[in-house]
């Protein structure tokens, strides 16, 4: 049995604004090295967790402990073994990119000894050699981001939390700052990053999803889809396409129907239909039924699928 102390174990967190819940009993641990992705809607409480471990915040209830030392006990002991890039990346721009990792490398404690050094292996990995003269003003999206999260990590942190690090930030850029992020891991960083890209998601370890404060589910990318999923999104071909959707939408055992261009796409919350049983159902409401097409589901298709279940748990 391994007795080395887990970078992150959180049991119960929970975090109250007065009489509303912003994270509710969130119960998860997260493994050497893993890049684990912490997703959810805009406002299920992903921000608010991750401040109360980084010790920003102070949890209404429940307990997290980093490389076990306990997070809300000792805030202070935590500062070290933690970077965080939080979803306003807070650079000075009225300071250079060197200037700016000076500074951060001040605050974090970095030995004055060791500070060129790091610094020079920042800028490396971050591929901003050229640009330590320029005034942080003057950077473009991806490069601002790339300059945050070197200052995220200056002091070499062993668990990184990343807050929408690529929001608003071009294709190339993005795959460019998932190199960083895979090359740290590999090196024995663990990351924790939440994200609204869908194709980010696929690349984490293992996705938590969060959906109204409350974690709905925690998994390898692989078995979400096939736990919540059975394989079952379809893509139909029907006439008229319109009515289509609108019928499947009411339709038990169907989480979300939409338009997909000229088809409907299907994501379905039950083994009960065939597509066979389907389409005799359709027709009985006026609709032909030209092909099903069972198509590879997508984690956006789970998170679907889940936020469905998450409204009607509310509702019961
Ligand atoms: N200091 C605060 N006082 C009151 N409510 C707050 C406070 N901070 C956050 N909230 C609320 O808590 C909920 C969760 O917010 P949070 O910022 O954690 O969401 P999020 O999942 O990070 O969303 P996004 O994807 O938009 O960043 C929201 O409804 C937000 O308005
Ligand atoms: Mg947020």
């Amino acid at each position: 049995m391994n007795s080395q102390p887990l970078p992150l174990e959180v049991n119960g967190l929970t975090k109250k604004f007065g009489d509303f819940t912003a994270v509710d009993h969130v119960t998860f641990s997260v493994q050497p090295g893993e890049v684990f992705g912490y997703l959810g809607p805009n406002g299920s409480g992903k921000t608010t967790s991750i401040r109360m471990l980084c010790g920003l915040l102070t949890p209404t209830e429940g307990t997290a402990s980093i490389l076990g030392v306990d997070v809300f006990k000792n805030p202070e002991q935590i500062k070290p073994l933690i970077g965080y890039m939080s979803q306003k990346f807070s650079l000075y721009d009225d300071l250079t990119v060197l200037e700016n990792l000076q500074f951060y490398a001040g605050v974090y404690g970095v030995p004055e000894s060791e500070e060129k050094k790091r610094i020079d292996e920042i800028l490396h990995l971050a591929g901003l050699e050229e640009r330590t003269s320029s005034p942080t003003l003057e950077l473009s999206g991806g490069w601002r981001q790339r300059l945050a999260l070197g200052c995220a990590i200056v002091h070499s942190p062993k668990l990184l939390f990343l807050d929408e690090p690529t929001s608003g930030v071009d294709p190339v850029a993005r795959r460019v700052f998932w190199d960083l992020i895979y090359e740290m891991a590999s090196k024995g960083t663990t990351i924790f990053i939440t994200t609204h890209y869908m194709d980010e998601a696929e690349h984490c370890n293992r996705v938590a999803f969060m959906y109204r404060s409350k974690l709905m589910a925690l998994d390898t990318p692989a078995s979400l889809k096939s736990t919540y999923l059975h394989g079952a999104a379809w893509d139909l071909a029907a006439n008229p396409l319109l009515e289509t959707v609108d019928e499947l939408t009411k339709t038990d055992g169907v989480a979300q129907a939409s338009l997909h261009g000229d088809r409907a796409h299907v994501i379905l919350d039950s083994t009960q239909w065939s597509p066979d049983q389907l389409t005799k159902y359709l027709a009985g409401k006026g609709i032909t039924v030209n092909s099903i097409e069972t198509v590879q589901s997508t984690l956006e298709d789970v998170f679907t699928l889940l936020a469905h279940r998450g409204k009607i748990g509310e509702a019961a």
